[in-house]
């Protein structure tokens, strides 16, 4: 059921309770794409449900994918590599920075014109960093000013040595993606590491994949295998459970079947330096991505600074981590500039949502500072249509002296439908 979209929110003493999250949404948009251009039938179980993965899908099906769906699972037919067919419109990637730029790259591979659009937010956000790559391997690329709506026309791809101007994990699939489908060997190196999901992938669907430090390589013909698969509990989603656990005194919370893929737990380490108990454990593991049981409990804040370092691996749980400090810690957040060009400036927008909700908090140029000295007095605060700032709002309004409301609460939906019940269902 779709979130309304403004929700109260009531103070909570404590949060508790042992659950599942789902599926993450990263590792759910490279299956899809994979299965795809794979040959054969691929199963994907506890596919991410929100309605990110699902504009994947509905591009997917216009470039003439056969996609089923069966409760939680999605089963792809794939068409083999530049099988895809023509579409008879605009592809719209919706709110989904991943499905506009990791498709562009695979649409790279095929010789005709394809246009991918988005949302008012995406149309937003900037292009240029795969429009340059793709455009150097052999891509024509027509856009609005380095922004959607783009049109793609690919085909005979070359193999290029790309060095990311900003550590993203989109630009660096964008461009393996079509590194896959061009001669030669396509290198990406970044300055620092970010996720890792696509090089998993890729060798669980069969390709060989060269890292190197923060290169990663992979050679142009590779045919893909279908995969039978499982998407691991979304961390991103869950870390706002992790964090209200974090700031709640006397609370405690397991989460089972949760995605503990290295390049994505920086949360968990900044947790335990915050201050919280800390305990995760990897259960299965073999070539596929890491998943486990993560169990947090609250122990006393300790303020956080979070170095520019650490910005890539916790990229999206900054707004998390924000609202954490609400509860009585302190925060300070440089070289995050990245969060101003999210699904909203997460930078402006957290602010501005969290000193609605009486907190004290302050831009900088890249990044942000809360202290939560004195416990919020509550207020209403606008999510701006961005699903990570609707979740961080309600975990600082957890921590207030009164009910809260949130503005652009159905924007949860992008990553997490009935996020806001099993919030209600954890608190007391
Ligand atoms: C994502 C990478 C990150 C992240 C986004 C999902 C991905 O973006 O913020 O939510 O799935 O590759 P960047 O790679 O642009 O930093």
């Amino acid at each position: 059921m779709a979130a309304p979209d403004s929700i109260v929110v009531h103070p909570a003493h404590s949060m508790r309770g042992v659950l599942r999250v789902p599926g993450d949404k990263s590792i759910a948009h490279r299956y899809a794409l994979l299965a795809s251009v794979a040959t054969g039938r691929s199963v994907i179980r506890d596919f991410a449900p929100g309605a990110d993965c699902q504009s994947t899908l509905r591009c997917l099906q216009a470039l003439g994918v056969e996609i089923f769906r069966a409760d939680d699972s999605v089963i792809i037919i794939g068409r083999g590599a530049g099988q895809f067919c023509s579409p008879g419109g605009a592809l719209d990637a919706g709110n989904s920075g991943t499905t506009a730029r990791l498709l562009a790259g695979i649409i790279a591979a095929h010789p005709f014109p394809v246009t991918i659009t988005g949302d008012e937010s995406l149309c937003r956000r900037p292009m240029r960093r795969v429009i340059e790559p793709l455009s150097r391997m052999g891509a024509r690329v027509v856009a609005n000013g380095g922004r959607l709506p783009m049109t793609l026309t690919g085909g005979g791809l070359c193999g290029i040595d790309h060095v990311t101007e900003v550590p993203s994990a989109q630009v660096k699939s964008a461009v393996l993606l079509a590194g896959l489908h061009a001669s030669g060997t396509t290198r990406v190196t970044e300055s620092h590491l970010t996720r890792n999901h696509t090089e998993v992938a890729l060798r669980q669907f069969g390709a060989e994949v060269a890292v190197n430090g923060t290169t990663v390589s992979v050679t142009g013909g590779q045919a893909l295998t279908r995969v039978d698969a499982t998407v691991p509990g979304d961390l991103s989603s869950a870390a706002f459970f992790c964090v209200a656990v974090a700031g709640l005194a006397g609370s405690s919370i397991r989460i089972d079947g949760i995605g503990l893929n290295p390049t994505r737990t920086g949360l968990l380490a900044i947790l335990a330096r915050a201050g919280a108990s800390v305990e995760a454990e990897i259960e299965s593991e073999s070539a596929e991505e890491p998943r486990g049981c993560l169990v947090v409990r609250h122990r006393e804040l300790r303020p956080l600074v979070i170095d520019p370092v650490e910005v890539p691996g916790v990229i999206d749980e900054l707004p998390a981590l924000a609202a954490l400090a609400t509860h009585g810690g302190e925060i300070v957040v440089t070289g995050a500039s990245e969060l101003r060009v999210k699904e909203s400036d997460r930078i402006a927008a957290l602010v501005a949502g969290l000193r609605a909700l009486g907190a004290e908090a302050d831009e900088l140029a890249d990044g942000f500072y809360v202290c939560g000295r004195r416990p919020l007095a509550g207020g209403t605060a606008d999510a701006v249509g961005d699903h990570r700032l609707a979740m961080a709002f309600a975990v600082a309004a957890l921590g207030a002296r009164a009910p809260s409301t949130i503005v652009g609460a159905g924007a949860v939906d992008v990553s997490y439908p009935g996020f806001f019940s099993v919030l209600e269902s954890l608190t007391a």
